[in-house]
């Protein structure tokens, strides 16, 4: 069964209190449990990892080479400046689903730029928690 891993970046434990009007009243639990749930029906192994330390993601991404199939990165706020975990997605050989709960191009200017887009096979924003369901679907079908 193939994995994919699914990568949460700085802040995202805090989804359901954090600013909820943004990002809703799930948390990254339940955005877990959804992702978990379509990845099993699509016959697909889904990990998970969330930190707010740079390296760790780094390090993640690293660890995934060779071993995972494909990578959902919500990276949060270092989409827009963390060059050293583009620069890790660019060294991995899979699909890359670039994930954001909000429209970051309709919000501050600061975020209309994300150092992963160029390095993912694309990018999923703005559907709120359905996100979760839509870029394991993106993956599927990618893996296919
Ligand atoms: C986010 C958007 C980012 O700009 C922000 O820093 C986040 C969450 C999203 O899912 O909408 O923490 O990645």
């Amino acid at each position: 069964m193939p994995t994919v891993l699914l990568l949460s970046g700085p802040n995202l434990n805090l989804l359901g209190i954090r600013e909820p009007d943004i990002y809703g009243a799930a948390t990254l639990d339940d955005h877990v449990a959804t992702a978990t749930a379509v990845a099993d029906d699509r016959g697909l192994e889904l990990e998970h990892l969330q930190s707010n330390h740079e390296a760790a993601l780094v390090e993640a991404v690293h660890g995934a080479r060779g071993r995972v199939a494909a990578i959902i990165v919500n990276a949060a706020a270092m989409t827009h400046y963390s060059w050293s975990l583009r620069d890790a997605l660019a060294a991995f050989d899979g699909p890359v689903v670039e994930l954001h709960l909000s429209n970051t191009a309709a919000r501050e200017s600061w975020r209309h730029t994300s150092v992963v887009t160029p390095v993912a096979s694309g990018v999923i924003s703005g559907f709120g928690g359905h996100g979760y369901r839509l870029a394991v679907e993106a993956v599927w079908l990618l893996l296919k």
